[in-house]
């Protein structure tokens, strides 16, 4: 694994997330590294999201800390916006904007946020689109395109502001199952590129085969985490043996 003696692109350092009386997080720490392609299982409801989402600040953690690149982003007096737009993030349901085409989607951020000229924008998503094979659909809008092709799309716009790191959380779960594996072709690729990625997933085969660490949460915490031939093939707590016995 590359850089293990470098300081983690990200580290997460006890992480505690309530929800009034509800704890979603029991102190999660963990440590992630450029390259590091990190895969989360865990039963519904263990705090997959919950975790993904502090890493980024869309959930702030009720204590703990979050550095990125050696800052603290949980400080208050820290711009999330600016950090932010170096994690690049997946949702289950794309989320694009259904006012705008393709293009439109893609060029957003990078021309606001970014200040990239138009063509500058625009040469850069259709180099992405073509590498994702949906070169020809730049002036569709997210209605004229199917799950897989949406959800391409929204990893392309993700791409788009050329991030650091990319969140996916069940980037497939609400496609179809014929639509699955052009999505996973899409993020396999990016993990052979060395993009370093965070993915909660129920994709056993593709934790297996994509995973350089797979981590088992449960009850708001980490059970458990190993690179993923022993982790599958010899897990070791009851619990993570359980949870493969129902999934596998
Ligand atoms: N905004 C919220 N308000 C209250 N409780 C929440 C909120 N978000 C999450 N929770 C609770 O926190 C716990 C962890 O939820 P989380 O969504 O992180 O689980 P998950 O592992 O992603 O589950 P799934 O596999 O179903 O997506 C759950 O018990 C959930 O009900
Ligand atoms: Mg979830």
């Amino acid at each position: 694994m590359s850089g293990r003696n470098a300081q983690p692109l990200i580290q997460a350092e006890n992480i505690i997330k309530t929800y009034g009386a509800m704890n979603a997080l029991n102190g999660v720490s963990l440590d992630i590294y450029q390259g590091d392609v990190v895969l989360i299982v865990g039963p519904s409801g263990s705090g997959k999201s919950t975790f993904l989402r502090c890493l980024n600040l869309l959930e702030v953690p009720t204590s703990g800390h979050i550095y990125f690149e050696g800052t603290d982003i949980t400080d208050k007096k820290v711009d999330i916006n600016a950090h932010r737009q170096k994690m690049g993030m997946v949702f289950q349901l794309f989320h694009l904007f259904p006012h705008m085409s393709v293009m439109k989607n893609l060029t957003l951020a990078p021309m606001k946020l970014q200040g990239k000229s138009r063509e500058e924008a625009e040469e850069q998503a259709m180099k992405l689109l073509e590498r994702v094979g949906l070169k020809d659909r730049a002036d569709a809008y997210p209605d004229q395109l199917s799950g897989g092709q949406k959800q391409r799309i929204a990893i392309v716009r993700a791409l788009c502001m050329n991030p650091d790191v990319m969140l996916f959380d069940e980037p497939t779960s609400a496609l179809d199952p014929e639509m699955v594996g052009e999505v996973l072709n899409v993020m396999r690729e990016l993990a052979e590129e060395h993009m370093t990625m965070v993915v909660v997933t129920h994709e056993m085969g593709f934790a297996r085969e994509v995973a350089s660490r797979v981590i088992f949460m449960d009850q708001g915490s980490i059970i458990e985490e190993n690179e993923p031939k022993e982790f599958f093939d010899h897990p070791k707590s009851e619990r993570l043996k359980n949870f493969l016995s129902k999934v596998l």
